[in-house]
Order: C-alpha cells, then structure tokens, then sequence
C-alpha cells in the first residue's frame, strides 16, 4: 500500500472537483451524471478524475481528448469494468461486451464483424426487418384507434417491440413479440429486468467490501431474472442443436435461411488458441447480450427522433417531403431507399449526437498506469467516455445544443469511429459491432414511421415546453416518455 501510494507522488493526476472523504463525488452526480460531469469541463478542463465512492475514476470531456485517447491510448483502455450484477451466472465471463482483451474477445468480435453484422447477411433479412416494421405500424394503428380522441401513444414501446421482435427473428428465426408465445412473453419480461437491474447504480460496485450485503437486492433480482432468461434461451438452442441434427439427417437443411445461432453453432476455430466450437452456455449469453445491446438503444433513439422533429415542424417537414419525393403513391420506405434520403440521414445522425443512448459508453478500464496527456493515470482507473459531453463540444459544433440536422448535410461527419466528434457507438477497438445493423433498423423504422404517419403532441402539449429531461439506465432515455398522435396517411 505504501508502495503504491509513493509511486503517484510527484505526478500530475488530471483535476479533480472537491469531494466528500467516503463519498468522493458521488453525491454530485444527480440523477443525470452525464450531463453534470460534462458541466465540469468549464472548471476543470476536458480530462477530469472523479471519486465514485472507492472507485478512482476518469471522465474525457472533449472531441480533443476522445482524439488522443482513441489514436493513441485505445489497447491501454481496451478492457471493461465488470459490475457486480454482471457477475450474476458468470455472464461477464462468456459477455463479448465485457470480456478481457484476448482470445476469448477476439473469436466473438471476428464472428460478429465478419459473419453476422456484415452487408451480405443482413440484406439476407431485409425481408424479415420489413415484416416487423410493418407489425409495428398495424399495433401503432390499432393503439391509436383505440385512444381517447387527443391522446397520443407511447411511441418507444412500440419500437422497443419491433426491435425485440427484430432480434429475435436474426438471432433465433423466432417471433418473440406474438401474444400466443408464452415463452416469448415471459424472456421478454426477464429481459426487462435484466435491463432495470443492469442500469441501476450499485454500491456494491462503489464499495467492493459491501457486495456480499447486496443492499438493494439488485444482485438477488438480477439472479432471478437472469437465471430465468438463460434457462429460456438455452431451451431454444437446445431444440435448435436437435433439430439440427434431424435436418443433417433428412438432408432439408439447405432450405432453411441460416440465423446467428446456426452462425454460433457453425463456429469452428482457425487458429491454435482459439476454441474448438462455441459452448452451449457462451451462445446462450450471447444472445442475451445482443438483445441487450440492440433493443433499448434503438428504441430510445427514435424516441428522441421523433421528439426533437415534433418539436421542429419544419424540419419534420422537410422529412416528410424528401421521403415522399421518392417514393411513388403507395409505396413502402425499403432500406435500398436510405442512400437517397440524405436528410433522414442527417436527422439519425444529429439525435445521435445530442441523445448518445450510452453516454458514458461502456466504461473501461486502465489495464496499466498510463499518461494521459500529461497526467498520470494508475492502473485498474475506470475511464468514462462522455460521448454526449463530446457531441456538444463547442469547439466542434456551431450551436452545440440546437437540434439542426442541416449541419450534416454535405459533411463527411459519421458515427462510425473515424471522427471523434461524433461518438454514440465508441470508437477503437471496442467499438459497436452493431453499427451496420444499427444503421439500418434506424432509417427504416424512422423513415417508416414518418411515411405511414402525420405526428403531432397530445391536445395539451406543447413543443416549446415538452419535457426533454432524460434518465439514466443501461440506456439514457427520455424521462416522460413521448406519447404522441399518429394519423394515418392515406395515399391517393
Ligand atoms: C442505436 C443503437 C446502438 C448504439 C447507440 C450502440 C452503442 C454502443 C456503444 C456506445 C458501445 C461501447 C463502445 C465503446 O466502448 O467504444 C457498444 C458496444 C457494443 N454493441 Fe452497440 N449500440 C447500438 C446497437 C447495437 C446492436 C444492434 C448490436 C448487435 C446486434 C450491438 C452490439 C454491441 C456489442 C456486442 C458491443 C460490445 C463490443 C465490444 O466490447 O467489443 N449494438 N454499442
């Protein structure tokens, strides 16, 4: 201990706002840390260390900083922190969000990248993404028929749905969204828990020595409804491992369009260290994760989509019209259609800047002691990525806090890691492996929902005061969620 306390005196560690002895910093925070964390930027610069409880932590605050640390820092942050609820059946052992840098990481990673989140394979479901879309817009449509005349519905709902449903028939062929399905209904309720129980701050994590207290039951419930989630999931890759076997025996299994189970089940290893096959357990988890991955952050994004368009009439309809001029009477928005929508585009891009779904990122973790800029880092720091801080960093963006779609277009500005500015999905080497999936689903089910429908706020509602506070989860979301009128648009 004194040995280590001697090796940080002396060095330049990156600034710090005043804490409480125990606490450090943690009852700063608030309810929307994100956003107070970005705020110390002005007193303490774009590289900031935070006390959260017993964990030393640093937040990077500007486009400048994210620059440095991705070009130059990415592998001496490239491991994760590994929460305590995480822990719950071992899931951060067989996670490829949160697994360690090594093989294990690499094989998942490869899978994901060359095999299932590649062009050639998701165009091979654009038929499937279609059908849950248009199930979204049926359930939008009968939800509004059957509302009060004035009231509008809970848009996120429904997206979180479609999405839900949307991996379901990747990953499993199934359609887990169909009220006949009990299985279906009781993963989705487990799911649901997985993600409130996931999201919600935990003093064990800021205090390792309580964890075995488990203080606000968040490990016991996360138990119940994770263990709940696995035995499902691991049902269905059972009955699919069979059936695989009977389809090998009938020769029919050509016919069938291959999902990412039979990709996992596939899997065999290229190189000396890696696995031989994928166990049933690590496929289990896996699925889990991308429906954790993909779900929420997809359905919070376009809340907030359509929350900053209803708020902005014009530029809805300026949406609205460049949707229409291409697309014949009748027509249906299809995802060959979403390189000649470059406004949709410029909107998708500009929500994601100012509402990154996971502000922080994942967070990660110093596998050394480092310096950063200047500052010393020591090993095991936790490394907060405050993308919604660098989104509205003014050295980068004119207006920072206004929601103007206009300045993207002509830009070459993208989310997909190459410019720093712009982060919702990381950067690095542990970036998003959704970002090509992710990217469809958003135009599609935006642009959808703007061909189908005519928005507008509920009678009482007004755009100049609708309540934009967001809160933090496993994903940021809108605090009030946005209900809104859908009107059908009938085309002649
Ligand atoms: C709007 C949609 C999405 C957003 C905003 C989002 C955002 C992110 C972010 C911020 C990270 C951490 C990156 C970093 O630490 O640098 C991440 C990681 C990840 N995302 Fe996404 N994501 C989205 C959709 C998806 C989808 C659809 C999938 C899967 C089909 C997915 C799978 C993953 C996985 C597996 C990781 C962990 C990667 C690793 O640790 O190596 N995400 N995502």
């Amino acid at each position: 201990m004194l040995f280590r306390r001697k090796k940080t005196i002396g060095k330049t560690q990156p600034p710090a706002p005043p804490g409480w002895p125990v606490f450090g910093n943690l009852f700063s925070l608030g309810a929307m840390p994100h956003r107070t964390v970005a705020g110390l930027a002005t007193s303490y610069g774009p590289v900031v260390r935070l006390k959260l409880g017993s964990v030393n932590t640093v937040a990077i605050l500007s486009a400048k900083a994210a620059t440095e640390l991705f070009k130059n820092h990415d592998l001496t942050f490239i491991n994760r922190t590994v929460t305590e609820t995480s822990k719950s059946y071992d899931y951060d052992k067989s996670s490829l969000a949160l697994a360690p840098y090594g093989t294990y990481w690499r094989v998942l990673r490869k899978i994901c990248t060359v095999e299932m989140l590649v062009a050639k394979r998701i165009n091979e479901s654009t038929a499937v993404r279609r059908r849950c879309v248009d199930n979204m817009l049926d359930w939008i449509e009968i939800e509004a028929n059957a509302a009060k005349v004035g009231s509008g519905v809970h848009v996120a709902k429904f997206v979180f749905l479609a999405s839900f449903n949307l991996l379901g028939n990747l990953l499993l062929s199934r359609d887990l969204a169909n009220p006949d399905s009990k299985l279906g209904s009781e993963f989705f309720t487990a799911m649901l828990g997985l993600m409130e129980w996931g999201g919600h701050p935990n003093i064990s994590d800021l205090y390792p020595w309580l964890k075995r207290f488990d203080l606000q039951g968040l490990r016991k419930k996360m138990d119940r409804d994770l263990g709940k989630a696995i035995e499902i999931a691991n049902g269905w890759v059972k009955a699919r491992v069979e059936k695989r076997l009977q389809e090998a025996a009938d020769r029919g299994g050509d016919e069938r369009r291959k999902d990412f189970l039979d990709v996992l089940l596939n899997y065999e290893a290229t190189g000396a260290d890696e696995p031989e096959k994928m166990s049933e357990r690590d496929i289990t988890i896996f699925i889990l994760e991308i429906f954790l991955a993909g779900s929420e952050t997809t359905s919070s994004t376009i809340e907030w989509a359509l929350t900053e368009l209803l708020r902005h009439p014009d530029k809805m309809v300026r949406a609205k019209d460049e949707i229409a001029s291409i697309l014949g009477s009748n027509q249906k928005l299809e995802e060959n259609s979403i390189d000649n929508l470059p406004y949709l585009q410029a909107i998708i891009k500009e929500t994601l800047r100012l509402h990154a779904p996971i502000p922080f990122l994942i967070p990660r973790k110093a596998f050394h002691d480092t310096n950063f800029m200047g500052y010393h880092i020591p090993k095991d720091t936790q490394l907060f990525v405050n993308a919604w801080a660098i989104g509205r960093d003014p050295e980068c963006w004119e207006k920072p806090n206004s929601f103007e779609p206009e300045r993207f277009l002509g830009s070459k500005v993208d989310y997909k890691g190459q410019h720093f500015s712009l982060l919702p999905f990381g950067a690095g080497r542990r970036m998003c492996v959704g970002v090509p999936l992710a990217q469809r689903v958003l135009h599609l089910v935006l642009g959808s929902l703007l061909r189908e429908f005519d928005w507008e706020l509920e009678k009482h509602v007004k755009a100049e005061t609708l309540d934009m506070r967001d809160k933090m989860g496993i994903v940021v979301r809108k605090m009030e969620p946005l209900k809104a009128i859908p009107n059908k648009v009938f085309f002649k």
